[in-house]
């Protein structure tokens, strides 16, 4: 596969993507804020199955972290990434500076309100303003048919796809399964912070979701009994917990019974390091069993 083209800028980034559809072609995106592992490697070629012209946006966005959170170390490897990139077949990347997406005269924020307060919301006050702020506008520069998210950060999906909705943007949101290692633990960029130990203690969190699927194929539907289940295998391991909520799917209301589709989603702390992750009961297996 040939190397993608890596842009800077915005115009140049609408140029290429206008030429694309001149001649015929379905535009499909990927964002991204690098570290790119084989999640999001899998975005790409879902996005390449859908659409004959792939961009994939390589942005560590600094209106999404909060004041005391990980933007200066968040991990940058803009080499490596294009590298695979250009392996899964990326037609363009576009790797802009902090001010070409924020010039300073900027004066716009995008905010999605009910499915962006509870949950990371309410925990990491601005991060969804931040995440819809920047989703809108490379959604505006590309321009594109339809774009991936991954599932792993279900909530912000979820914002996207309401987002879309609210504001008429004709582009398709689709959600990608959760990507795991051999082991189930959720892929992250982040899991590239975790010390040995850490990384072992961090099977708690996918131990937690299949106790709690298991119980609900078994026919629990006791929400707090099904959190507790969870929680437990946390607490096993010492993780500090942020959240182990069961909420509806859709609406992400707090649910008392989780009747046919109830996300069961799990934030929490090992060592510095904050991991998400989550399972929709009634629509997946349990994360251990795919
Ligand atoms: O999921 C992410 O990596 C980011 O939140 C996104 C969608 C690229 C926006 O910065």
């Amino acid at each position: 596969m040939g190397s993608p083209r890596v842009l800077r800028r915005a115009v140049e980034l609408r140029t290429e993507c206008d030429a694309a559809r001149a001649r015929g072609l379905r535009v499909g995106f990927v964002p991204t804020m690098g570290a790119l592992h084989r999640g999001h490697l899998d975005l790409v070629r879902s996005a390449g199955s859908r659409a004959s012209f792939v961009v994939a946006s390589i942005f560590v966005n600094p209106t999404q972290f909060g004041p005391n959170e990980d933007l200066a170390r968040y991990p940058r490897d803009l080499e490596g990434d294009i590298a695979k990139l250009s392996s899964v077949g990326t037609d363009v990347v576009f790797a802009p500076e902090a001010s070409e997406i924020y010039p300073e005269s900027g004066d716009t924020r995008v905010r999605v309100s009910s499915l962006a307060d509870p949950l990371c919301g309410a925990r990491r006050p601005g991060h969804f303003e931040g995440v819809a702020t920047v989703v809108t506008k490379l959604f505006g520069i590309v321009g594109p048919c339809m774009s991936v998210f991954g599932r792993k950060d279900y909530q912000q999906l979820l914002v996207i796809r309401r987002l879309v909705r609210d504001l008429f943007l004709p582009v398709e949101v689709v959600g990608h399964p959760i990507v795991r290692e051999p082991d189930g633990l959720a892929m992250s960029s982040r899991n590239a912070y975790l010390s040995a130990d850490e990384r072992a203690r961090a099977l708690a969190i996918v131990r937690g979701l299949q106790e709690a699927s298991v119980q609900f194929a078994m026919g629990e539907r006791d929400a707090r009994r099904l959190e507790l289940a969870a929680r437990a295998l946390l607490e096993t391991a010492a993780l500090s917990i942020d959240y182990v909520e069961v909420r509806d799917a859709e609406t992400l209301a707090l649910v008392t019974r989780a009747n046919e589709r109830a996300l069961l989603a799990v934030a929490c702390r090992v060592g510095t390091t904050r991991l998400i992750d989550n399972v929709v009961l009634g629509e997946e297996p349990g994360p251990l069993s795919r």
